[in-house]
């Protein structure tokens, strides 16, 4: 298990081969400077990792927990259930259903044991999400989230600035090499 310093937020994910999406929900974190843990606990190949890790998860101190999985994806609300800790579910996109299978395992969850749902592969909205609800009690990550949130409303205004100078022609052919 990577560990840094008094993780907040844990995520887990079903498998490796989810670990290209959700390294999203990692990224986002460490942008907004919030310590987290990350690991593998599948619910139908390691049932008791999944419980033991929700059933101690905040007593280790950990504050939410971002879940991934595709398929059937029980991973999110097996955890919920193992844990009083918030729970937020990324569905994956794999197989023949493309992280449709996965989206209503994860948000159709029956009543009394929620899960948070981002959209299909959007990992980084988990990690982003997790960074909102700890600023709802923290107030210097509420003031860090407020900076990043400036700072993406600027970055609109500036494309729409530069669109609206270049034309759309231009702009796009500037993409185009700036992506190179
Ligand atoms: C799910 O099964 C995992 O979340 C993963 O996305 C999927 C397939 O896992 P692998 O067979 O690639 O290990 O539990």
């Amino acid at each position: 298990m990577k560990v840094m310093s008094k993780p907040r937020v844990g995520i887990v994910m079903g498998s490796d081969s989810d670990l290209p999406v959700m390294q999203g929900a990692a990224q986002a974190l460490e942008e907004l400077g919030i310590s987290f843990e990350l690991t593998i606990c599948s619910a139908h190949r390691t049932p008791e990792r999944v419980l033991e890790y929700g059933t101690s998860a905040r007593q280790r101190g950990l504050e939410i927990i971002i879940a991934g999985a595709a398929m059937a994806a029980h991973l999110p609300g097996m955890m919920a259930a193992a844990t009083s800790l918030p729970v937020i579910g990324v569905p994956l996109a794999l197989g023949t259903l493309s992280g449709v299978d996965a989206l209503h395992s994860i948000v159709q969850m029956p009543t009394g044991v929620p899960v948070a749902t981002v959209g299909i592969g959007n990992a980084r909205n988990a990690g982003l999400l997790a960074v909102a609800i700890i600023a709802s009690h923290d107030a210097e990550v509420a003031a860090r989230l407020e900076e990043f949130r400036a700072r993406q409303n600027a970055g609109v205004y500036a494309k729409a600035r530069r669109l609206e100078a270049l034309g759309y022609r231009a702009y796009l052919d500037a993409r185009k090499e700036e992506s190179k």
